[in-house]
């Protein structure tokens, strides 16, 4: 069926598509200069999807207010993602990313925050040399996989074989090298089918020793079992292995890279790297939101499932069933208030800007989003980010080896950037 007009309709850009249908170069600049010469709300046409782009104050507050049943962020997400990852990860799942907040959960997860730095010092050793992003995503894989991965699911051989099966796995490749979609669909995703089997045979032997085992210390993961309990054991194995692997996919990478940002940033500022060092958390929580902020690149994206109005400001529109609303957080965040392309972690005050009087609408900046689909793991995010700068730079002088700031993967759309290329620091013991 040809999909319906948005009424009024606004201009089309002609030509501008996204890295998953064709070659861009730089994904965001792409969309700027389709902004540019279209104005903040335009649609585009990439592959056989239909975008509609808003980047108007009114716009944007229209976006963040669509109801989830009529434009849906997940059914977005989901397209997004089954670009790199299996079909077979998504069927049926019992226990979902946004479960993972409940009371106490965070504590438990800082716990294992904690066991994964102090085996990332011991790793490191007194003196030598690292990539800020490499050691970033093991630390971060180490914590999610303590944190709901069951029992040793962090720890020796098993640890070593799971992040193999998840750096395959990555769903975040779906967004961060669109342009490698392509060659992933050709393929059948054979690979990351392989991956998913290793992760399965892992965590499915995790869920006999969990009975064993001290169930506090892995109480999500107990959670997850206790789902699938009714079932016959290969049907319980493989559903709780699955679970897993789709909230380890869709949690820690963007946390992995925005801890690396942090990092990159305060070893460009001293001053506040020493006020971190000697306890200022409340400063170390600023810096790593201003990080985060600066490195967000996500693309924002509510596929509509029935009819909606959006407000822009200058026109209300009328969006049939098929397009997918759109903004894209790197045109917004660092452009649309004076002085927003500086790191200044003072602009913070706890999760909101101070002054956000300089801004159309509070909503054109952000790091973790606004209204309904604001991100549930937050707080958590922040405190993670927290313990491991001020542990890391406490514990080490910490010597960049890159002469010019790290720069993003250019065709990257969504979540926050990734380093085009190494970005090592030499560390010795303080
Ligand atoms: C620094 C790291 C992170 C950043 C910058 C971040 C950012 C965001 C943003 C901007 C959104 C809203 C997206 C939208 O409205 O379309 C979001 C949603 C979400 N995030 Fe995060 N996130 C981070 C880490 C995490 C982690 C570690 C988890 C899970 C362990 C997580 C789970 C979620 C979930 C489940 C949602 C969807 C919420 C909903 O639809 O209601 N995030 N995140």
């Amino acid at each position: 069926m040809p999909l319906a007009e948005i009424v009024p309709a606004p201009p089309l850009a002609v030509g501008v598509g996204l890295p998953w249908d064709q070659p861009v170069g730089d994904a965001v600049a792409a969309i700027a200069a389709a902004r540019a010469a279209h104005g903040d709300t335009f649609t585009l046409t990439s592959g056989r999807d239909h975008y509609l782009f808003t980047f108007s104050p009114r716009g944007v507050e229209s976006f963040y207010g669509l109801p989830e049943e009529a434009a849906s962020k997940g059914v977005a997400d989901y397209l997004m993602l089954r670009r790199k990852l299996p079909d077979g990860i998504f069927d049926g799942r019992r226990t979902l990313p946004g479960s993972l907040f409940r009371r106490d959960d965070v504590a438990g997860y800082l716990r294992h925050l904690d066991d994964a730095l102090a085996q990332t010092l011991a790793d490191l050793g007194a003196a030598g040399e690292a990539d800020v992003f490499a050691l970033t995503r093991r630390l971060g894989h180490r914590m999610g996989l303590a944190s709901w991965a069951g029992p040793d699911a962090a720890d020796g051989d098993t640890f070593e074989a799971l992040v193999e099966a998840f750096d395959t796995l990555d769903g975040s490749d779906a967004f961060v090298h669109p342009d490698a979609m392509a060659a992933v669909a050709a393929s059948g995703k054979t690979a990351e089918r392989a991956a998913l089997e290793v992760v399965v045979e892992h965590v499915g032997s995790a869920v006999d020793r969990l009975l064993d085992d001290d169930v506090t210390d892995h109480a999500l993961f107990a959670r997850i079992v206790a789902a699938w309990a009714h079932e016959p054991e290969d049907v319980r194995r493989r559903g709780v292995a699955l679970d897993v692997a789709l909230i380890h996919v869709a949690s820690m990478s963007n946390l992995a890279a925005a801890l690396g940002w942090a990092l990159v940033d305060l070893l460009d500022h001293p001053r506040e790297a020493a006020a971190v060092v000697a306890g200022d958390a409340d400063l170390a929580q600023r810096c790593a939101l201003e990080s985060t902020r600066l490195a967000q690149r996500s693309i924002m994206a509510r596929t509509v499932l029935s009819p909606v109005t959006l407000d822009v400001g200058d026109a209300v529109l009328e969006v049939p069933a098929g397009w997918t609303v759109a903004t894209l957080l790197p045109l917004l965040n660092t452009t649309a208030g004076p002085g927003l392309d500086r790191w200044d972690p003072d602009r913070w005050d706890r999760h909101r800007l101070a002054d956000t009087s300089g801004l159309a609408s509070p909503q054109l900046v952000t790091a973790f989003g606004h209204g309904r689909h604001t991100c549930p793991a937050q707080p958590f995010a922040l405190a993670a980010m927290t313990a491991a700068v001020s542990t890391l730079l406490a514990t080490y002088d910490l010597e960049p080896r890159w002469t010019s700031r790290p720069s993003p993967v250019p065709a990257q759309i969504g979540g926050i950037a990734r380093a085009d290329g190494p970005c090592v620091v030499a560390y010795t013991l303080r």
